[in-house]
């Protein structure tokens, strides 16, 4: 357990039961897919920033612990999703779902968990948690769609990376924290503040994603580095490498992304660190996390909002 889950030890215990309850269906398949990738457990991040976020502002209704599970639901629905299209095979330290049961059951079962947060969201009630989490999928979805389109292409810009990764990642961030504030029935200020808090936090842990995917190791991400370039994913270390290398290094770098070719790896991996294109997407994940905690200043001192500091320097020191 990461330091900052103890600030919400008995909240987390709950959630990560009704996450296993409403794992529930008649149909097999979906409870084995869905308990295999569940029990692999997962840093838990987002709803660890729910719970974090409500009992920050001094919310204790059973909702939080409900909205904690779904915002899990809807991230490791776009996790089934994400490792077929990206055709990962490591996730969390085992073979992703769709290379244990193929693609079909993976994006059915990713269906499952997307549908099985939205009536759990109707449960709660709230119009306001439904039109964010409504919008908030679309928006994922959208971003996914844009770095499919921008896959493979090098002229990508620093600005089209950032898009993405606000879409992709930082959206459910925003949301999570937001979501609990709407519950909490915070002031705006304060409401705004959490969710761009959840912005910087989601930007952040997005570049260190993708600086790990040059930079980490298999062991301890619990999943296998260089799928991004194998994709042809023009993320911010490649960007930053064709941007400060010599003619002959951004040459090297945009052909294995052009060719989506993993087998150019540790050819990329030199250019990546002689030009400090990791280095760079780290500093700018420092810089996202800053941001985020001065977005607290308003928050009243608490455990709580300890944990959301310690959690958002966490993001960017972490090695999975
Ligand atoms: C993985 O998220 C997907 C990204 C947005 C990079 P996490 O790194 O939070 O995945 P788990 O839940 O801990 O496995
Ligand atoms: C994750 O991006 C974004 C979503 C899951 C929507 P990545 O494709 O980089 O995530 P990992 O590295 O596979 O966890
Ligand atoms: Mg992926
Ligand atoms: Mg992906
Ligand atoms: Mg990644």
């Amino acid at each position: 357990m990461l330091p900052f889950h103890q600030a919400v030890a008995t909240d987390f215990e709950q959630v990560n039961q009704l996450i296993i309850d409403k794992l529930h269906s008649n149909v097999g398949l979906v409870e084995n897919i869905g308990h295999y990738l569940v029990e692999a457990g997962g840093k838990r991040l987002r709803p660890l920033l729910v719970l974090l976020c409500a009992n920050a502002l001094g919310y204790k209704k059973e909702a939080r612990l409900e909205l904690a599970a779904i915002i899990e639901f809807i991230h490791t629905a776009t996790l089934l999703h994400d490792d077929v299209v990206d055709v990962s095979a490591l996730r969390r330290g085992r073979p992703t779902a769709n290379a244990q049961w193929g693609n079909a059951p993976s994006v059915l079962v990713g269906d499952f968990l997307y549908s099985r947060a939205f009536q759990m969201m109707v449960r709660i009630g709230n119009m306001d948690v439904m039109g964010i989490l409504a919008d908030t999928t679309n928006t994922i979805s959208e971003g996914e769609v844009q770095q499919l389109v921008n896959a493979k292409n090098p002229a990508i810009t620093e600005a089209d990376y950032y898009t993405v990764i606000h879409k992709k990642t930082a959206a459910l961030f925003e949301a999570a924290c937001e979501t609990a504030a709407v519950l909490a029935g915070a002031e705006p200020a304060l409401r705004q503040a959490l969710r761009t808090y959840g912005y910087h936090l989601g930007l952040a842990f997005q570049l260190v994603d993708d600086a790990l995917d040059y930079q980490g190791d298999a062991e301890s991400l619990g999943k296998n580095v260089g799928d991004d370039l194998a994709e042809g994913k023009p993320t911010l270390p490649l960007l930053r490498a064709m941007q400060q290398g010599t003619e002959a290094q951004a040459a090297l770098v945009a052909k294995a992304l052009r060719e989506g070719d993993a087998s150019q790896l540790d050819a990329v991996v030199t250019v990546v660190e002689a030009t400090g294109g990791a280095t760079y997407t780290l500093d700018a994940a420092r810089a996202q996390a800053q941001k985020a905690i001065a977005q607290l200043a308003e928050l009243p001192d608490s455990d709580y909002k300890k944990a959301l500091i310690s959690l958002a320097n966490f993001s960017v020191d972490r090695d999975h």
